[in-house]
């Protein structure tokens, strides 16, 4: 088909953090030969045209062999790769070569990718309504952009509550992890912090938390502080009964009414 040349697919650049993986999506194409080719070989070579990885892993020098892998299916014209146990020595370009026994042999060496490590994880993404209701359900989000979906971060929350994870694939190179907590809230979640750990493939972590208002529903949790009212002089005439009201930004609330009963004291007069 006209669409068909002799071109691969791969991001300009990906960032890969320190000691753990780094995955490089790749596509490659070339001109449909009238048969189609049976046997596929890829490697994929560094700027100092080492091969770092040959789909005949035993072709891949040792120093690679336990670090590099084509995750890509090469007859269907895949040729991801992933790098693990990232190290500064990998940083550098990289470049695809396929070899189609009966056909061709092919280097994309105009599409190269360049690889940079990172020490310290992206910044993670931490959202939730920082003020709520008690008896509200929260929704909490923890997201982080990261390169290694083959070992996507684990997520932890400091509070148990309902969990769920997704990994979704952006472009060049980068995906984005998301954990997506929902609980309801009491009062005893009020000022205490919600945290959320990330634990990247490699063993980087990352603590985020945020602090949670939880306002009163009823009044009545209020009145556990107590509040007292002194009266003095009281009449048999000028009070009958009396109530109270407290009052919070949800509302206000007012007690039931107490009776006095004044009784007075009489001083018998000598006569
Ligand atoms: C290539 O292979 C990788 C690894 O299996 C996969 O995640 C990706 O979706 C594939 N790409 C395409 C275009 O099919
Ligand atoms: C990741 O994806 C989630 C869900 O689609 C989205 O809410 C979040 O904003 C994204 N995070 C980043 C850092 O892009
Ligand atoms: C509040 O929620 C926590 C965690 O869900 C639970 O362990 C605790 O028993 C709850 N407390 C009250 C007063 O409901």
């Amino acid at each position: 088909s006209k669409s068909s040349s002799w071109t691969a697919a791969v991001p300009s650049s990906v960032k890969g953090l320190l000691g753990s993986c780094v995955v490089i999506p790749c596509s490659y194409n070339y001109p449909e030969p009238q048969k189609s080719p049976q046997t596929f070989t890829g490697i994929w070579y560094n700027n100092d045209n080492q091969v770092i990885c040959h789909s005949d892993a035993s072709q891949t020098p040792a120093q690679f062999q336990s670090r590099t892998k084509l995750l890509g299916d090469l007859n269907k014209k895949n040729c991801s790769l992933m790098i693990d146990k990232l190290t500064r020595r990998d940083e550098g370009t990289f470049h695809f070569r396929i070899i189609m026994e009966a056909y061709a042999v092919f280097s994309y060496s105009k599409n190269k990718i360049s690889v940079s490590v990172i020490d310290e994880p992206n910044p993670t993404d931490f959202s939730v309504q920082e003020e709520v209701k008690e008896g509200q359900t929260v929704s909490a989000s923890c997201s982080v952009f990261h390169s290694c979906p083959t070992y996507s971060p684990s997520f932890h929350w400091s509070h148990s509550g309902e969990q769920h994870d997704q990994t979704q694939k952006l472009q060049n190179g980068q995906w984005n992890a998301t954990s997506t907590l929902t609980f309801r809230s009491n009062r005893s979640d009020h000022n205490k912090p919600l945290q959320c750990s990330v634990t990247y493939h490699g063993g980087k972590q990352r603590v985020t938390s945020k602090t949670l208002k939880v306002k009163c529903n009823e009044i009545g949790t209020l009145l556990n502080k107590r509040q007292t009212y002194t009266m003095s002089n009281v009449s048999r005439h000028s009070i009958e009964s009396m109530y109270c009201t407290a009052v919070n930004e949800e509302g206000r609330i007012r007690s039931s009414t107490v009776k006095l009963n004044v009784l007075c004291e009489y001083k018998m007069e000598e006569i």
